[in-house]
């Protein structure tokens, strides 16, 4: 299977063997994106977000194990390349930041060091070049005074310029994959502003294939292209970003519109109960014991992804039985 797709995953499903039972953590998430594009993902917390992120990058932990699926870039399976290679990989093709800067930046060494050696260790350039390239991407990413700062060692740096580091650290080796977790929510609005300006300068210059996992829709609208909506493990709404905050096809995705701040807007409308624990997933629509708009024929099954527009696919029975919908309002 070759894929023009930057990045194609399929049917992904990750899980963790607890002594409690097994946890669905993602159970059957497909998508693609493509060169130069952002997809955000999003979904209240602990729907799986970032075990898919860690999925994608060969980096889940025991207890946890991914179960089956595919996940294809350049024509190649990640979740079938041997180890070694996928280290090689990652970095090079695939880089991976998360929210926590100072747990992925190592404290003993300084960020010069740190961002030099990342550049050795993937291409055959001298150290010079190296620490050349380290210090144009740090200026890049809006760093007062680089020099200075690859002489700095992490903890004499606030939390916004680590941040900055690690996103420097992810960039410098042009990957055509860059995940973001959680990128910016640890930084004031003006410094997040320029990053992200930078981080879409960066995504079409290069052509790279960006995964933002936010909760902030404000970001999900200046980066993202298309919009996955996870709940509960599953991928249950995609769309392109506009279509999905003018026409959500899915009641949580509606529910979760109103529920997270966007736009300055200010009466938020929390959705009501509980996600479902990922021990016991009912064989049905996992929102429906919170689903305002549920209807008879939502139980007994799950409801399959549906096209319900360009690029627009969504999972619920009413999308399905439009029919039954007209019957039931009756
Ligand atoms: N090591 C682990 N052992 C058991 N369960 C785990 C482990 N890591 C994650 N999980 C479970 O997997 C599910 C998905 O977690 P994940 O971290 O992907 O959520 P998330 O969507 O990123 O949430 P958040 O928005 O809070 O970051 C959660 O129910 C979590 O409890
Ligand atoms: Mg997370």
């Amino acid at each position: 299977m070759f894929s023009t797709s930057a990045l194609k995953v399929h049917n992904l499903s990750t899980h963790f063997y607890t002594r409690q039972g097994v946890v669905k953590a993602v159970d059957g998430v497909s998508f693609t994106v493509e060169a130069g594009h952002a997809l955000g993902l999003v979904g209240e917390s602990g729907c799986g977000k970032s075990v898919t992120a860690l999925s994608i990058s060969g980096l889940v932990k025991p207890p946890g194990r991914i179960n089956s699926g595919e996940v294809w870039l350049n024509g190649r399976d990640l979740l079938k390349t041997p180890p070694r290679e996928l280290r090689r990989l990652r970095g090079r093709e695939i880089a991976l930041v998360f929210q926590d800067p100072l747990a992925s930046l190592n404290p003993v060494l300084s960020v010069g060091l740190q961002l030099v050696e990342t550049v050795l260790s993937h291409e055959k350039v001298s150290a010079g070049l190296a620490k050349k390239m380290a210090v144009v991407q740090l200026h890049r990413m809006g760093l007062p005074d680089p020099d200075r700062l690859m002489r700095c060692y992490p903890l004499e740096l606030s939390g916004g310029m680590c941040q900055r580091v690690l996103l420097t650290m992810a960039l410098l080796l042009h990957p055509k994959v860059l995940i973001l977790d959680e990128p910016t929510t640890a930084l004031d609005t003006t410094v997040q502003a320029q990053i992200l300006s930078e981080l879409k300068r960066l995504q079409e210059e290069l052509k790279m294939a960006v995964i933002l996992v936010t909760h902030d829709m404000g970001v999900i609208a200046a980066m993202a292209d298309s919009v996955a909506v996870m709940y509960a493990g599953s991928i249950v709404e995609r769309a392109p970003v506009a279509e999905l905050f003018d026409r959500p096809a899915h009641p949580y995705t509606r529910a979760l519109l109103c529920s997270i701040p966007r736009f300055g807007q200010e009466a938020l409308v929390p959705i009501k109960g509980q996600p479902p624990s990922l021990l016991n997933l009912p064989d049905e629509c996992a929102f429906l014991p919170r689903c305002p708009e549920a209807f008879t024929a939502c139980r007994g099954k799950r409801p399959p992804l549906t096209t319900v527009g360009p690029g627009h696919t969504a999972a619920c029975h009413q999308l399905c039985l439009p029919a039954m919908v007209e019957v039931s309002k009756r």
